[in-house]
């Protein structure tokens, strides 16, 4: 046993398990490019007080889950993790007065995020999302466009039975009245609650409907529904997201207890989940419409909607459904010499090479030819560049080791053949 070793809950993603990760990370970056969302940073910590207040006192999310830093003496402030992208993001837009610049803002940002969750897998310390947010737009429309972009995700990561479960849980106008009728029916069946659930019911009775205690399922199931409760306002976006998903194709399906796990959502809600996996509790990513996010904040009443995606549920599930694995990093030349002690020449021919543009390595030991060649093919190089006498008429062989031919060519234009070579193999 090592003497360290990674945190609970959290993991180490080595070489191997990058390409995969990056793979995602391009086609986020990808569709924020086709989509017109622009790239944002926050800091990976924040005042406490941005996800107390923003996600709510009493959610899973702040009660058990936030990692609380320890302030130093001197800055008496208190801080946290971020959970989540969303309440940082929002701080960030109202202390940037973003208000101001053409609504809604689009923004988006891939990062890891931090919940003291009891770890299995799925569900890890540290994770990554791809966070997506459209600030300053009441929707319908921009609800359709934020849905249906993280079903493309999916898609197009390789998960082709992705559904999505749809909800709308009103706002401030028609929700106190259905809050009001559900702590009725779930105050007549307080005996059967679990504590967690029964101080719950004074303190936040939505998250009933979100609690992932097995006893509670079948109350649920009988629970009356927040569709059937809603204003007519409300109502009509409801039908209007839905019909404008209908339009773009994105198959979704009315789950009436959905409500989410954070307490800022507003009107439309939705999760995504592999097809046979609905009932389980790990979605592959959730969102929703947060339209008093901005103010409780200290912003202007601004509406407001997104979504995050959980990278290391696709790329679990990805790996689940046998997707190919994408291809390693691809080498073009390995730098070798007939003298093992000179290193120097070596280094130099490789620095100038990278310095081009080519994804070149060199033997930097004192090895012999023979072995630096071996070592240039378990590398995966297309070619080995051997550099020996002929380098003082300024040569060097060129080996194409692939197609088992060699040539000289002169040291001066290595970096255009290389690339030139590198073009063609690429699309040939
Ligand atoms: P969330 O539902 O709490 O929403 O998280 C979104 C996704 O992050 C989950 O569906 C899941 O895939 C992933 N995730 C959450 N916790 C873990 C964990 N412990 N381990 C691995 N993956 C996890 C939000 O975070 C909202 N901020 C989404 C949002 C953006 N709403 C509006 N804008």
């Amino acid at each position: 046993m090592p003497a360290f070793r990674a945190p609970r809950g959290t993991r180490d993603l080595l070489p191997a398990d990058r390409p995969a990760w990056e793979r995602l990370e391009a086609l986020a970056a990808d569709l924020a490019r086709r989509y017109g969302y622009a790239s944002i940073e926050t800091p990976l910590f924040e005042q406490s007080a941005v996800f107390e207040r923003g996600i709510g006192e009493v959610t899973d999310v702040v009660e058990k889950e936030l990692f609380r830093v320890a302030p130093r003496t001197e800055e008496g402030e208190a801080w946290a993790l971020r959970p989540e992208a969303t309440a940082g993001i929002v701080r960030a837009y109202v202390q940037h007065g973003m208000h101001t610049l053409p609504q809604p803002v689009r923004v988006q940002l891939v990062g890891p995020m931090f919940r003291y969750d009891r770890p299995q897998a799925g569900r890890y310390r540290q994770f990554w999302q791809w966070d997506v947010e459209a600030i300053g737009d009441p929707g319908p429309g921009v609800d359709a466009e934020i849905v249906e972009l993280g079903h493309r995700f999916y898609a197009e990561a390789g998960l082709s039975n992705v559904r999505v479960l749809l909800n709308s849980i009103g706002d401030s106008v028609c929700r106190p009245a259905y809050v009001a009728t559900l702590v009725e029916y779930f105050a007549d069946h307080r005996h059967r609650l679990p504590d967690l659930e029964r101080r719950r019911l004074e303190s936040n009775p939505l998250r009933l409907l979100d609690s992932k205690d097995p006893d509670m399922a079948e109350l649920i199931a009988g629970a009356p529904r927040i569709v059937e409760c809603l204003c007519d306002p409300c109502a009509e976006h409801f039908a209007d997201v839905r019909s404008l998903l209908d339009a773009v194709g994105v198959p979704w399906r009315l789950e009436p207890s959905l409500v989410r796990g954070l307490d800022y959502y507003t009107r439309t809600a939705f999760e995504y989940y592999r097809e046979g996996a609905e009932g389980q509790q790990q979605a592959l990513g959730g969102g929703g419409r947060y339209d008093g996010l901005v103010e409780l904040l200290g912003g202007k009443h601004t509406p407001a909607i997104g979504f995050a995606l959980g990278i290391d549920r696709v790329v679990l599930a990805l790996a689940e459904e046998h997707a190919a694995p994408p291809p390693a990093a691809h080498l073009a030349a390995y730098v070798a010499g007939a003298d093992p002690s000179d290193v120097a020449t070596r280094l130099r021919i490789v620095t100038t090479l990278r310095a081009a543009g080519v994804a070149a390595r060199a033997d930097l030991g004192k090895r012999r030819l023979a072995r630096q060649l071996e070592q240039a093919s378990r590398d995966g190089a297309h070619f080995a560049v051997i550099v020996g006498d002929e380098l003082a008429e300024g040569q060097v062989q060129l080996r194409d080791l692939e197609a088992g031919t060699q040539r000289a060519v002169p040291e001066a234009e290595l970096a255009r053949e290389l690339s030139r070579a590198e073009r063609s193999h690429r699309h040939g």
